[in-house]
């Protein structure tokens, strides 16, 4: 937990509820916590999670490890510490879009439990859902996407998850996608029937 270095701050409330919110968007804001090895798939199903959204009238957004890593935190890099503030910093952004009734996908590998669990207390119960997107080490090794594995393997990127730096599988997620086993478009379907039947989804008034 940081200290705060402002004092003397007072927060101003607005006019419109989230209750308002959700009524004119046809949804309730949520941030959906992609976590798991790279190349595991996260990234696929949370693209294909917010097509499939917006083409049906909904408001999603995706939050992308690689991508945010070139803006907000580009001036943070691998260690233990720096991923700890990669994902604070996401989990404030998140929880912004989250109150602005938006149906967040984020796409991080988010290897420590601790970090994804402040998170969740700061979202609160509701609005997140963890979602553990499962893959071997050899299945995600062996896709290699982005040619990092190997590359991790030979010696030239320090502390990459999975072979040098840890990542710690969650313990009681809302939902596990085994990607080994299912193709994206199941794991993307999995993804909607859970906010449907949670009553995420309703339609604009
Ligand atoms: S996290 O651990 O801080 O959550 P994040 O999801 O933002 O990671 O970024 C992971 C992406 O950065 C990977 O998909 C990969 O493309 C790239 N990357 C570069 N170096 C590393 C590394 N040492 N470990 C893991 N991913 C890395």
């Amino acid at each position: 937990m940081q200290t705060p270095k402002s004092r003397h701050l007072t927060w101003q409330p607005g006019h419109v509820t989230r209750a308002e919110r959700a009524r004119t968007l046809g949804q309730r804001g949520v941030t959906v916590w992609l976590t798991g090895l790279s190349g595991s798939g996260k990234s696929t199903i949370a693209i294909g999670v917010e097509k499939l959204l917006v083409e049906s009238g909904h408001t999603a957004y995706v939050l992308d490890g690689d991508n945010v890593r070139h803006g907000l935190n580009k001036n943070l890099g691998f260690s233990p510490a720096d991923r700890t503030e990669n994902i604070r910093r996401v989990g404030e952004v998140a929880k912004l879009f989250t109150d602005a009734g938006v149906i967040v996908l984020t796409s991080f590998i988010s290897p420590y439990r601790t970090d994804r669990d402040a998170v969740r207390a700061l979202l609160g119960p509701g609005d997140f859902i963890e979602v553990y997107v499962s893959a071997s080490l050899e299945t995600c090794e062996s896709r290699d996407v982005k040619g990092l594995y190997q590359k991790a393997r030979a010696g030239q990127i320090p502390e990459f998850t999975g072979i040098s730096a840890p990542y710690e599988a969650p313990e009681q997620p809302e939902l596990v996608l085994d990607t080994g086993r299912q193709t994206v478009e199941e794991s993307v379907g999995e993804v909607l029937r859970y906010l449907e039947e949670k009553g995420y989804l309703t339609s604009p008034a």
